[in-house]
């Protein structure tokens, strides 16, 4: 068994060049299957979940390789139209190949999404979408499948789900006709796939709005693109020299995607200083508690940062309520950064979170990927060793944490257990 073995009380001090955004390039990668030709994806980060993509891609018989920090995928000839059960084990946020595949082949089986960590996941809104779209989809125990021409329409998600609206986005350019997505999600990763659909020619505008159009049925074919930096990979170093003390820079990410993330940070009392491409972060004296922290869709506070800024406010002077509004089951971090000494009530979605003077090492587990990620920087201003088990659920969303915060000066290493 892997374990993250930190010895806390370092201060950071460096920079940090961020890698290519998980949720951008999972989507992105979906979107490949589309075009009938190579695309080459750039600034793609080398995750588990990223491997598993690929694997999917080959399954469908694309051509699909690492090429230095790119990824190319060849869909010219997808033979495959289902996704089967271990592979959609190995990714929770599989689901979205479906309005990829059954746009692309016309039809789509997949079993039902596996790896559940954050309280039940439902896709209604996804299946919504296809089938506002003209896809049939019957559901039994093991999965779906969904076939039919698609056409053009007008949906409407009765929230804002970052992944439907990305299943609808892919869907609607292989749809003959405009698809027009009311009350679309905002996020970054909707404007990023926006761009890399342009980059393959399709014709999709609105993303970063709540409503966006597509004109589907135009010919597509293959293209290159960048991804965008993670912003919440972005968000967890920052957290983390707040959490540590110290100056981290993070570089490769775009101000403006972290710009309520920054706002809590600095009523905290960080110094957080901004450039076009790069955040930089101060953390000298104590942090103090803050207003209430309720996660909201973009460009509200991401419930993805919600675990990492509860670790830094963990020793801050005062109290800071949480109000978790995006997923239930989001605070397993809670009893454990309890057992390291910090001060937390949970009541359903609010967790209120007291400074305490100090943090205790102690074995930890992560039981999902940010809180597993926020036990580290727990451990980073805990006195003495501590052990997070769990890591695959870390690895899931960081390219090398362990590595890049050995870099900044803290005492972190991984070993076998
Ligand atoms: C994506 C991100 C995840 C992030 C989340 C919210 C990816 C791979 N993951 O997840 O990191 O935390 O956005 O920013 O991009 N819902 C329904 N029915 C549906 C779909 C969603 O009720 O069909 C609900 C969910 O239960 C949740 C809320 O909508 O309460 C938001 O979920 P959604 O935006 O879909 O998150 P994901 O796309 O799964």
């Amino acid at each position: 068994m892997s374990a993250y073995i930190i010895e806390g009380g370092h201060p950071l001090d460096g920079s940090v060049r961020i890698h290519g955004a998980k949720n951008s390039v999972l989507p992105i990668l979906a979107a490949c299957l589309l075009a009938p030709g190579e695309c080459v994806i750039h600034n793609c980060p080398e995750l588990s979940d990223v491997a598993a993509s690929l694997d999917i891609l080959r399954h469908l018989g694309c051509r699909a390789e690492r090429q230095g920090d790119a990824v190319v995928v060849d869909a010219s000839a997808p033979t495959g139209w289902d996704v089967p059960d271990a592979l959609m084990r190995e990714m929770r946020s599989s689901v979205i190949f479906l309005g990829a595949i059954l746009g692309r082949m016309g039809r789509a089986e997949l079993c039902a999404p596996g790896g559940c960590e954050l309280g039940p996941r439902p896709i209604d809104l996804h299946l919504g979408a296809i089938r506002g779209l003209g896809g049939r989809i019957t559901e039994d125990g093991g999965g779906l499948r969904a076939e039919g021409a698609l056409r053009g329409a007008d949906l409407v998600l009765s929230l804002p789900s970052v992944g439907a609206t990305e299943n609808a986005m892919l869907a609607a350019v292989c749809a003959a006709g405009t698809t027009t997505i009311t009350n679309a999600a905002r996020e970054p990763e909707i404007v990023d796939l926006q761009g890399f659909l342009r980059a393959i020619g399709a014709k999709v505008h609105g993303a970063g709005s709540s409503v966006i159009t597509v004109e589907g049925g135009v010919p597509l074919h293959g293209g290159s693109y960048a991804v965008m930096g993670d912003r919440i990979v972005a968000a967890t170093y920052l957290a983390a020299a707040a959490s540590a003390g110290g100056t981290v820079e993070v570089t490769g990410v775009d101000y403006r995607h972290l710009s309520t993330v920054s706002a809590v940070l600095r009523e905290a009392g960080c110094d957080v200083q901004s450039g076009a491409e790069s955040i930089r972060l101060r953390r000298d004296g104590p942090l103090q508690g803050v207003r209430p922290v309720r996660t909201a869709p973009y460009p509200g506070f991401p419930t993805d940062a919600q675990a990492p800024l509860m670790a830094a406010l963990t020793r801050g002077k005062g109290c800071t309520v949480f109000v978790e509004n995006i997923f239930d089951s989001r605070y397993r971090h809670v009893p454990e950064m309890v057992r390291m000494g910090a001060d937390i009530r949970l009541e359903g979605r609010v967790a209120v979170v007291c400074g305490v003077d100090r943090l205790h090492g102690a074995a930890v587990r992560a039981k999902e990927l940010r809180g597993g990620a926020s036990l580290v920087l727990a451990g980073l201003q805990a006195e003495g060793e501590t052990a997070v088990t769990g890591v695959e659920h870390i690895q899931r969303g960081y390219e090398d944490l362990t590595g890049e915060l050995a870099q900044l000066g803290a005492d972190i290493r991984q070993e076998e257990r």
